[in-house]
C-alpha cells in the first residue's frame, strides 16, 4: 500500500509501504532540498527512510528529519500506538535520521534504544533526559519473535564512527542508514530505474564514503557473514531491491580502488577502555580531512595476522594506550612493533582508562626503530572536553598533512619544471 499525504506548498510528503512481512517503511519525501552539508548540492532532492518492523516485540529503526515533526508522527501513530514500539534501534545519529528520536521517546518513554556505543554517547549529549538503552556490536542479536532475529553489524566511518548495521534473518532485509543510500527523492520505493539513480548513488559515494574507503571495504567483509542480502533498506533515497548485487558490488569495486592508490593510518584503540573509542575517533575524523585513507582497528578483537597487515599497508599508525592488565591487546601492541618500518609515522594517546600502559616507554621503542612522530603524544588526564576532542582532530589533521607532504613535493616540483 502507498499513501501519499502531499503538502504541495512544502512539498514534503510521506510515504508508507509494506517491503516484507511484518515490515514497513514510512518514507519521508523531500522533494526540494538542494543543499546538504556544505559542498554537497543536490539535483533531485532527498528522502528520510524509517522502518517498523512487528515481531512479537516491535522495533523502530531510525527516525527522520525535524523538518517532518507533525507529518511523520501523524503516521506514525496511523500505523501503531507508540507505547507498543519496543525498541528504537539508532543506525546513525546525525540529525536527518535522528531528529526525532527525542519526540518518539516522549510519546513512548518506556522505549529502549539500540545502538553502536558511541552512538548512545552522541544521543546523551542531545536528548538531555534519560532513556533505556542497550548497546550492541557486531555478533550481537536482538531476537524480536516471529523468526525476525537481528543481527548487528558495527560500520565506524560510514561516515560517521557510530554507524551501525541491522539484518533481519526472518525477511533477509539488511537496514543500512546512510550506507548504500543516495539523495534522489522520487515516488519509487525500489530501484526499479538504475539508469535514473547511477550517477546520485555514485556522487553520493563520493562525497560521504569514498574518503574511508578501506572502512568501506571491512564494513562489507563483516556484511558477508550475515545471510543473503534480498533488500538493502537504506535511509536515503529508493531502497535496493532489483540491483542489489550491482549496487553493493560497486561499494566493493570503488573502494577497493581506492584503498590501493590511497596512503593510509591505521588507528588502532581499545574498545570499552577509557575514551579509547571516541579519542581514535577524533583523531581519524582529522586524518580524513587530508587526503589520507583511515583504517581502525579494536586491538582487543583484532588477529595478529590482520594486525600485522595493516601495519604493513599504512603510512602511519595511532595507538591508544591499552590496559597494563589485557594479555591480549599487549600482545596486540608487540605485534605493531615487530612489524611497523622505520619510515612509518607515529602517534600515540592516552585513553584516560585509570590503568594505560605509559607512553614514554612505548615512545622510545619506536623511535629507536626510527619512526617518526606525527604528533606530540596525547596525555589524557581527566574526562576529555569538546577541546580536547578538538585539538585530537587537529593532531590527526597534522598527521595527515606530514604524510602528504612528499605527493606536495612532487607536485610543486612539477608545477616549476610547467613554469
Ligand atoms: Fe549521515
Ligand atoms: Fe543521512
Amino acid at each position: 500500500m502507498v499513501v501519499l499525504t502531499d503538502r504541495v506548498q512544502k512539498r514534503l510528503t510521506i510515504e508508507t509501504s509494506e517491503i516484507a512481512p511484518d515490515t514497513t517503511t514510512i518514507r519521508s519525501l523531500d522533494w526540494d532540498r538542494d543543499r546538504f552539508d556544505i559542498e554537497f548540492g543536490l539535483q533531485n532532492g532527498t528522502t528520510y527512510n524509517s522502518y517498523l518492523i512487528r515481531g512479537e516485540k516491535i522495533a523502530l529503526v531510525d527516525t527522520s528529519h525535524e523538518k517532518f515533526r507533525q507529518l511523520y508522527l501523524d503516521t506514525l501513530t496511523g500505523l501503531i500506538n507508540p507505547t507498543d514500539i519496543d525498541y528504537l534501534i539508532i543506525s546513525h545519529t546525525e540529525p536527518d535520521h535522528s531528529g526525532l528520536v527525542k519526540d518518539v521517546l516522549a510519546l513512548a518513554p518506556d522505549i529502549t534504544v539500540v545502538g553502536s556505543k558511541v552512538a548512545i554517547q552522541f544521543l546523551e549529549d542531545f536528548v538531555h533526559q534519560p532513556f533505556q538503552r542497550q548497546i550492541v556490536k557486531t555478533g550481537n542479536q536482538l531476537d524480536l519473535g516471529n523468526g525476525h532475529i537481528l543481527d548487528f553489524v558495527n560500520a565506524p566511518n560510514l561516515h560517521w564512527p557510530d554507524t551501525m548495521l541491522t539484518y533481519d534473518e526472518g525477511t533477509k532485509v539488511l537496514y543500512t542508514c546512510d550506507v548504500f543510500g543516495m539523495h534522489y527523492c522520487s515516488a519509487s520505493t525500489y530501484d526499479d530505474n538504475l539508469s535514473a539513480i547511477e550517477a546520485d548513488y555514485r556522487f553520493y559515494y563520493e562525497c560521504l564514503m569514498a574518503p574511508n574507503a578501506r572502512s568501506v571495504l571491512s564494513a562489507l567483509k563483516r556484511m558477508d557473514k550475515l545471510g543473503e542480502v534480498t533488500t538493502v533498506a537504506n535511509g536515503h533515497g529508493p531502497l535496493l531491491r532489483h540491483n542489489v548485487e550491482q549496487l553493493v558490488g560497486n561499494y566493493r569495486d570503488w573502494s577497493q580502488a581506492k584503498a590501493k592508490a590511497e596512503k593510509s593510518v591505521v588507528v588502532f584503540y581499545v574498545s570499552d577502555y577509557g575514551y579509547s573509542d571516541r579519542i581514535s575517533q577524533a583523531i581519524a575524523l582529522g586524518i580524513t580531512k587530508t587526503d589520507i585513507a583511515v583504517e581502525m582497528m579494536d586491538l582487543k578483537s583484532a588477529d595478529p595476522q590482520e594486525v600485522q597487515e595493516a601495519v604493513n599497508r599504512a603510512a602511519g599508525i595511532v595507538i591508544g594506550m591499552p590496559p597494563t592488565t589485557n594479555s591480549t591487546t599487549t600482545a596486540a601492541v608487540s605485534t605493531v612493533l615487530a612489524a611497523v618500518k622505520s619510515k612509518q609515522s607515529v602517534g600515540l594517546f592516552e585513553s584516560y582508562g585509570e590503568d594505560d600502559e605509559p607512553i614514554d616507554p612505548l615512545r622510545s621503542q619506536f623511535r629507536s626503530l626510527g619512526l617518526k612522530e606525527a604528533f606530540p603524544a596525547i596525555r589524557i588526564k581527566d574526562t576529555p572536553s569538546e577541546t580536547i576532542y578538538k585539538l585530537c582532530e587537529e593532531a590527526g589533521t597534522d598527521m595527515g598533512q606530514w604524510l602528504s607532504r612528499d605527493r606536495l613535493i612532487k607536485n610543486m616540483k612539477s608545477l616549476d619544471t610547467d613554469l
